[in-house]
């Protein structure tokens, strides 16, 4: 089998990095949905859409479970794939497949609960309440899941999503980092501007902006402590598998980049990032 890997564009590269650290002996198919990227600004139905369309072509190439390396999608379309699509295509294909999502291990890691953790309103006692930042896409923002999904663990946690339209879009393209540092600093200020202080912690809501985790620490005051989806995510995969035993991991080692925009090389924003040249095929 191989671990298929999703995102509209190059974000969940930052994922697909670490997936690729922890399973070294695994086959990994990472697909780019790059003719409709960035998702940040389309409609519901469309993300379903679009990722179930993805998803489809992972498993035709081989995956058996496939991680949306993307917020937007994990927020918008996964839990209409994993009730309504996905038992059908397992029936129709007689094989062992599922879809996970992000949003689950960054929660976790966010609140340092397990996701069963729930409490019951006015049940915690509140100490102090800490101030959570999520920056992410405008349909993550809209859909609230950081914020009630939050709200159902730590009643000590208050999360506020900042939409930072565009910016995935600039990094999808490999804009200067001089351009992209105004972008993040600008965010990263409306939202102080938003709650009045600078969140005590943040997390990079978007794949595509852990590709410039510097800026936002750099524009970000030392105290706040950013969490990271990539790590989160593989840590989450790795107690997945340990429960599903009957996924064999065991594989040659094949990497394989597919794209449904323009095969090549991608910018040299992103080879910085990922260390060498990163070059996809067509889907
Ligand atoms: N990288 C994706 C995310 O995590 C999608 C960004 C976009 O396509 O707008 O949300």
């Amino acid at each position: 089998m191989a671990i298929g890997v999703f995102d509209s564009g190059v974000g969940g590269l930052t994922v697909h990095r670490k997936l690729v650290d922890r399973f070294p002996e695994a086959d990994f198919v990472y697909l780019a949905d790059q003719a409709h990227a960035p998702y940040g600004g389309l409609g519901g139905e469309e993300i379903v859409d679009l990722t179930q369309a993805g998803c489809r072509r992972l498993f035709e190439a081989g995956a058996d479970v496939v991680v949306l390396a993307c917020n937007t999608a994990s927020a918008i379309a996964l839990r209409r794939l994993q009730q309504v699509w996905l038992p059908e295509h397992r029936h129709e294909t007689g094989r062992n497949l599922n879809v996970l999502g992000i949003i689950v291990p960054t929660i976790e890691a966010a609140t340092g609960r397990p996701w069963e953790h729930q409490v019951s309103p006015g049940e915690g006692k509140i100490e102090k309440l800490e101030i959570l930042g999520v920056f992410c896409t405008a349909a993550t923002a809209m859909s609230q899941v950081y914020e009630i999904e939050i709200q159902k663990r730590r009643e000590d946690l208050a999360a506020f999503s900042e939409p930072c339209p565009g910016l995935a879009g600039l990094i999808e393209l490999g804009a200067p980092e001089e351009e992209l540092k105004v972008v993040v600093a600008d965010h990263v200020d409306a939202l102080r501007r938003r709650i009045g202080r600078h969140p005590d912690k943040a997390i990079l809501g978007c794949t595509h902006y852990e590709i410039v985790a510097p800026l936002f620490a750099a524009a970000l005051p030392p105290e706040t402590s950013l969490i990271h989806q990539p790590s989160a995510t593989a840590d989450a995969l790795a107690r997945y598998f340990e429960r599903h035993r009957d996924y064999d991991l065991g594989g040659s080692g094949r990497r394989q980049f597919l794209t449904t925009g323009t095969p090549g090389q991608q910018s040299d924003l992103v080879s910085r990032f990922w260390g060498a040249p990163v070059t996809f095929e067509a889907a």
